[in-house]
């Protein structure tokens, strides 16, 4: 026997079993968004490197470590996406899409980036992506806020917390960029080689180092919050005055930056202390500059990812039952000359639109019902000979088997789901 080849690391199988709880968490999130009057899109989920290089940050760890590249037998440079929004983006440039409209798009795939595997940290993910373009109130950011807050709600998620803050103008962000790198460069010997490294591209991420040597001298670093443009000021507050009249409970983290440099003024993160350190389900905030960078013309944006694998688990810890589409009907054969009639007989079930399993196998009768209880069935079926009669047992309630004419069969399972024949 040659070895079995096993699914690359970090990228999972997600199994019949496993999915009942994603389909559930999936149409509470259709259900949330289409109550937002958002729209589904579908892109690739490979692009050109460079779309990733200049929307995500080239001094980013997803660009810098974590991104599935590789050269095409034409020599393009691609990657597997790390994220949705730049390919949202992207094709909403491509398409026309954005300039002087409001667009509401959401999208739901897998993404891949080269992170270290661990529980809740996955080298292909799957996140659903919420986008809004053409709005630039700060009511726009609470509204996302709140859509996610509703989904929860749908889902009876508890614990998690909001944090929330803004990381200002561009220009206000230049600033406090300066400010940051003085101060930095005034305790050089205190920091790690990622902080060196970052100190004069990207000082901002200092401030999301997860290195506890450097807690302290991050501590006592000038504060954004402290170093906001009015304008961004005035637009937080119109932000939480949403959240606030809605009862969303949050918590301001001035060192909240994000780990993508598109975001400008709100950022936020839904988090949970209950899946260890991978705390954060769900993500996002506004990019006004993105779409102009990415050659649009400027278009003001917002939006958030949440991540699947997390929330699937969060609902797994609360023994959530999931969504199953089990079939109304298990019908079954024991007598090999019963089988092409009773084929027939479940393509005129499915006719009524029933939901009908059949078992071919010619196993005992007693294996049979229990494959047919395994299936979730209503009721089992079946015809004792060829122009024989034909009998009907419901698989959960102690009713009593009932026998009865084949003619009778069809017209009785059609009353039992109450559909007219
Ligand atoms: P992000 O914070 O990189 O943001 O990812 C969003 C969410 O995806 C995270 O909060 C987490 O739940 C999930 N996630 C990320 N990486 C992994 C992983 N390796 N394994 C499992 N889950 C993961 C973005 O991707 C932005 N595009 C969000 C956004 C949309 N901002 C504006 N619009």
């Amino acid at each position: 026997m040659s070895h079995a080849i096993q699914a690359v690391r970090g990228m999972n199988d997600l199994l019949p079993d496993q999915l009942t709880r994603w389909r559930r968490l999936e149409s509470a999130a259709r259900h949330a968004l289409a109550a937002y009057g958002y729209r589904e899109i579908r892109f690739p989920l490979v692009e050109k490197t460079e779309l990733f290089a200049r929307s995500i940050g080239d001094v980013t760890d997803i660009v810098e470590k974590e991104m599935y590249s590789f050269e095409d037998k034409s020599g393009e440079r691609l990657t597997l996406r790390p994220e949705g929004t730049a390919g949202c983006v992207r094709a909403g440039i491509e398409h026309g899409l954005l300039h002087n409209q409001v667009q509401r798009l959401w999208y739901l795939g897998p993404m891949f980036r080269h992170e270290r595997p661990q529980k809740g940290r996955y080298r292909q993910f799957h996140q659903i992506g919420v986008e809004a373009f053409g709005l630039a109130a700060p009511e726009l950011d609470a509204e996302l806020i709140l859509l996610s807050a509703r989904l929860w709600r749908a889902l009876n998620l508890s614990g998690l917390t909001l944090e929330i803050n803004s990381l200002g103008s561009p220009a206000a962000r230049a600033a406090y960029r300066e400010k940051l790198v003085t101060y930095f460069r005034a305790h050089v010997d205190r920091l790690d080689a990622d902080s060196l490294r970052r100190l004069e591209k990207n000082p901002l991420r200092i401030l999301d180092s997860k290195n506890p040597a450097l807690a302290e001298v991050v501590s006592k670093a000038p504060n954004l919050q402290e170093n906001l443009d009015e304008e961004s000021r005035a637009h937080f507050a119109r932000v939480l005055a949403v959240l606030d009249a809605q009862g969303v409970v949050y918590r301001i983290n001035p060192r909240l930056v994000r780990g993508l440099d598109y975001y400008t003024r709100t950022v936020f993160e839904w988090t949970t202390d209950r899946l260890g350190s991978q705390s954060a389900v769900c993500a996002g905030g506004r990019y006004d500059g993105l779409v102009e960078h990415l050659g649009g013309r400027a278009t003001p944006a917002a939006g958030f990812a949440f991540g699947l694998e997390r929330l699937v688990e969060l609902l797994e810890l609360q023994n959530d039952p999931g969504e199953s589409e089990p079939v109304d009907v298990y019908l079954l054969a024991h007598e090999a000359g019963t089988l092409p009639e009773t084929l027939l007989l479940a393509e005129k079930l499915r006719d009524l639109s029933l939901r009908v399993e059949t078992d071919v196998s010619l196993g005992s009768l007693k294996s049979q019902l229990k494959r047919a209880d395994k299936s979730g069935a209503a009721v089992a079926a079946w015809l004792e000979a060829p122009a024989g009669r034909a009998v009907i047992k419901s698989l959960r309630s102690d009713a009593a088997q009932q026998t009865l004419e084949q003619g009778e069969l069809m017209g009785a399972l059609a009353l039992t789901f109450s559909k007219k024949i």
